[in-house]
């Protein structure tokens, strides 16, 4: 077996393991994968930093995100990271498209996951780091505290078009502040619809920040940092194309309006 082989293995055990909730009696079954998730992404980030000196035999510099982790050696998967002031929390690391190092917090691509979900559920995160999955709010914010972060947003139809949106400048505040957005510096061909959204607090159905005088999350059967209320929508219904309701979908204004929900998007973000 090769070492990728071996490297592959293991990820797909973590990965498989990663979402089920274990009962007490196999915690430690739990525990040895998520040792091995660690050890892997301390291996990877080392790598990185060749060793200066050879009585330094690399020390293994934790992974801040996923953009500390040597693109040579690392495949997209899912890695254990350590954002300063944390004890580490895994994330699902894209190391091959657009440069790689990118720390995925949002991807859609089936609809067989619910995402018209509450404040603490966007809060915490939830479902599957490597399939449709929400990171967290207090993850993004605890990322993104690290430094200058930018934002790239993948987007398909079900016409087989891609699109991207890029941002210069991507942040998270933290729940004090209602997960307000810091977004700038639009790069890409999907059109700009989340320049609007800098700002503006996180809204979920069961809370209600936006500045309308309704409730925008529920209006539009999302969570997003809503203002009056959207130019995108990629948390909303997983509708497949063209709908007959009104911006309820994954709905990305400035490149298919209001009555069209895109089949796949992935928001990730990288040390700018
Ligand atoms: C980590 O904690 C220290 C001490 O409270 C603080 O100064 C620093 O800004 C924190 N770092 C981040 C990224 O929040």
């Amino acid at each position: 077996m090769t070492k990728y082989t071996i490297i592959g293995m293991i990820l797909v055990i973590g990965a498989s393991m990663a979402d089920t909730d274990y009962s007490s009696d196999v915690t430690c079954l739990r525990k040895t994968v998520d040792k091995i998730v660690e050890v892997l992404s301390d291996s990877c980030a080392c790598k990185k930093k060749k060793c200066e000196s050879e009585e330094i035999t690399c020390s293994a510099k934790r992974p801040s995100d996923c953009s500390d982790l040597d693109k040579a050696t690392c495949k997209s998967g899912i890695y254990k990271i350590y954002p300063e002031n944390t004890s580490g929390f895994n994330v699902f690391c894209e190391m091959e498209k657009h440069g790689g190092g990118w720390t995925v917090f949002q991807h859609r691509q089936n609809g067989k996951l619910d995402f018209y979900l509450d404040w603490e559920s966007y809060k915490n995160g939830f479902g599957k780091l490597d399939g449709e999955c929400w990171l967290g709010n207090d993850h993004l914010h605890q990322i993104t505290s690290q430094g200058k972060y930018k934002l790239r947003i993948d987007m398909q139809d079900f016409e087989k078009n891609s699109r991207y949106a890029s941002y210069k400048q991507f942040g998270v505040g933290d729940e004090k502040s209602g997960y307000k957005l810091t977004v700038a510096g639009y790069n890409g061909n999907a059109g700009d619809s989340f320049t609007y959204h800098n700002g503006k607090k996180f809204s979920t159905k069961d809370k209600d920040n936006d500045i309308s005088g309704y409730n925008c999350a529920q209006s539009y059967n999302g969570a997003w940092w809503y203002g009056s209320c959207h130019y995108s929508n990629l948390n909303g219904l997983y509708l497949k194309g063209n709908h007959n309701s009104f911006a309820n979908g994954i709905e990305w204004h400035s490149w298919k309006g209001y009555d069209y929900s895109l089949k796949t998007t992935t928001m990730m973000i990288r040390k700018a």
